[in-house]
């Protein structure tokens, strides 16, 4: 009697709080891999998603995080992605272009987001939704956008008026809309994947580029490069993808268990992505290496008039509905 009363209300309860992966024998593991250093906002929330992944799951879901393009570079992951052979990656959006999806490339745009919460209305509503629908038919299953920050641009020489950057040999990310906005300015626009950008600056091979601070300070890109421009002409944000095929096979707990996990790495993201590019702000301008310069309203300007025209040129191949429905939800507070 009091046997089948503790089965009854205690076993048999007990059981069904645990996840079905749980009584699986065969571990499940999932291989993380991005290209930058650990200690950046993306590299720290794979860390934190694989510590509360393996917590949680106790053990029986494993997240092998591979950073600084140690096992795939950005011209391999996204295909690699798609193989199988690694399950999550989260690219910049700038890095899309590959897929085919077009709309991607309006992250690129120069200017279009005033500030972060205009942008993250954005991703975590309809449209972000809609943005990554369109990568299922690729195989990709979008989990979530993760942040970096404004991009600014360093060079060998000064840049305050938008005709400095005439000329100069610039690194970009793998896009389209990118080597758009360099040649708007009169620069000579060169794709590099992200882990030859240090050895380019360095030797000369590429004379600036664009990107975050917390990019810049941890690739050392500030100690080969004398000048930095406060410009936050543009943006860099990720998409965290995952092989679809891969994530649907999953027992449908474990996929709770990693959409949960990956909603608190998300929100630690952000405000990591924060504070490290002030820390590294400060940590820059503390090394002496590289003199800072911030653009006047005026100057700011300027680069506006010159960069903005880039939005006309691509317009079609972003669509123009979407580009209009972004507008509308930057100017909405
Ligand atoms: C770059 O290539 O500059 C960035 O996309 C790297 C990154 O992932 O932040």
């Amino acid at each position: 009697m009091i046997r089948s009363l503790l089965i009854r209300f205690v076993l048999l309860p007990l059981a069904a709080l645990l996840p079905s992966f749980a009584h699986a024998q065969q571990i499940i593991t999932i291989k993380f891999s991005h290209v930058v250093a650990p200690n950046t906002p993306k590299g720290q929330a794979a860390e934190k998603f694989k510590h509360l992944v393996e917590s949680r799951s106790g053990g029986k879901i494993k997240v092998q995080v591979y950073p600084n393009s140690q096992l795939f570079k950005d011209l391999d992951e996204i295909q690699a992605l798609q193989l199988n052979s690694v399950q999550i990656i989260a690219p910049s959006l700038s890095k899309f272009g590959p897929l085919g999806t077009r709309a991607f490339e309006v992250f690129d745009l120069p200017f279009l987001f005033p500030d972060k919460a205009s942008l993250y209305r954005v991703l975590d509503g309809d449209i972000g939704k809609r943005l990554f629908a369109q990568l299922e038919s690729k195989g990709i299953r979008g989990l979530a956008y993760w942040d970096n920050g404004y991009k600014q641009m360093h060079a060998r020489k000064p840049l305050r008026k938008v005709e400095d950057l005439r000329g100069l040999k610039l690194r970009i990310q793998s896009s389209k809309l990118l080597e758009a906005q360099m040649r708007a300015v009169g620069a000579n626009p060169q794709v590099l994947a992200f882990s030859e950008v240090y050895h380019a600056l360095q030797t000369g091979a590429v004379d600036g580029g664009e990107n975050t601070l917390s990019n810049i300070y941890t690739q050392k890109m500030h100690e080969v490069q004398p000048h930095l421009t406060l410009s936050n002409h543009g943006y860099i944000g990720y998409g965290v993808i995952a092989n679809k095929k891969f994530w649907e096979g999953l027992p449908a707990d474990a996929r709770t268990l990693l959409d949960k996990a990956m909603q608190e790495a998300t929100a630690f993201e952000r405000d990591m992505a924060q504070k490290d590019n002030n820390e590294a702000l400060e940590q820059i301008r503390a090394s002496k290496k590289t003199s800072v310069y911030e653009l006047s309203e005026i100057e700011r300007k300027s680069w506006q008039q010159v960069m903005i025209p880039v939005w006309k040129q691509f317009e079609s191949g972003i669509g123009k509905d979407l580009l209009l429905a972004i507008q509308r939800v930057v100017s909405t507070k």
